[in-house]
């Protein structure tokens, strides 16, 4: 638990770049990382291009995949996941860009994308750390309430909590909001070796102590990081107002 915001993020950024530099002290093997979008890892991903850009750490060795992917909205769309990634993150560090994995929601088989995302996870050699943030309703990437806490990476319906909350980023347009999207599944995630849930503010409140103090169950995705043998929450002060 950090004081604010600022400490979650400067937090989780340290956690990552020591793990990232271990890695590389001890074996010649890249670093796999899952990503989130939101605005929640946005001060993380501040605070990695600034280590990176002092020379603290190289993600030269670092393979990535996100956790999810509108379907339907161009790649080059503003609001992509795709255009999100790059223009907070990937541009300003060292990463190759064919170390960066992100769900294709244009493919023509969602379907066959999906399955063939699980094997490239799996070549890789399995993700190391997935870092990810929650939504009001405890769903973890766009694991929406009632996913199967074993769920694999799927096409999945959004629901409407999400559709408005997210309208925020298509001018306040619900219909702009795209109403399905790719996404890792709860059971993906669960499968990384560590998981990092960052999570602010009162909103989020709610659903972290559905998420720490709650049942195992599937209305709260989030949940699932109870029988995670290596999970971490780091939150602020203001999202454990109910704990
Ligand atoms: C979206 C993403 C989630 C994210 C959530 C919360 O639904 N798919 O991965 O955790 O938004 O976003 P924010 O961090 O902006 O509150």
């Amino acid at each position: 638990i950090q004081p604010d915001s600022n400490g979650v993020s400067e937090w989780a950024a340290a956690y990552i770049v020591k793990r990232i530099r271990e890695r590389k002290a001890c074996c010649n093997r890249p670093f796999v990382l899952g990503l989130p979008t939101g605005s929640t890892p946005l001060g993380t991903y501040k605070a990695l291009i600034r280590y990176c850009q002092e020379g603290a750490v190289s993600f030269a060795d670092v393979i990535t995949f996100n956790m999810d992917e509108y379907v339907g909205i161009p790649r080059e769309h503003p609001e992509s996941y795709h255009s999100f990634m790059w223009n907070n993150f990937f541009s300003h560090i060292d990463i190759k860009p064919e170390n960066v994995n992100i769900l294709n929601g244009n493919a023509p088989d969602l379907t066959e994308e999906c399955a063939s995302y699980e094997e490239r996870i799996e070549a890789a050699g399995g993700i190391d750390l997935f870092m990810g943030g929650i939504g009001a309703d405890g769903h973890l990437a766009f694991n929406e309430p009632f996913s199967s806490l074993k769920s694999r990476t799927r096409v999945k319906t959004l629901t409407k909590d999400t559709i408005i909350a997210n309208s925020r980023f298509f001018g306040g347009d619900v219909n702009l909001v795209p109403k399905t999207a790719l996404t890792v599944g709860v059971g993906t995630v669960m499968s990384a070796r560590e998981v990092m849930i960052l999570t602010m503010g009162h909103n989020k409140a709610r659903a972290l102590a559905e998420g720490v103090e709650g049942a195992y169950n599937h209305q709260w995705t989030i949940s699932a990081l109870q029988t995670h043998p290596a999970g971490i929450i780091v939150c602020d002060e203001d999202a454990t107002d109910e704990l």
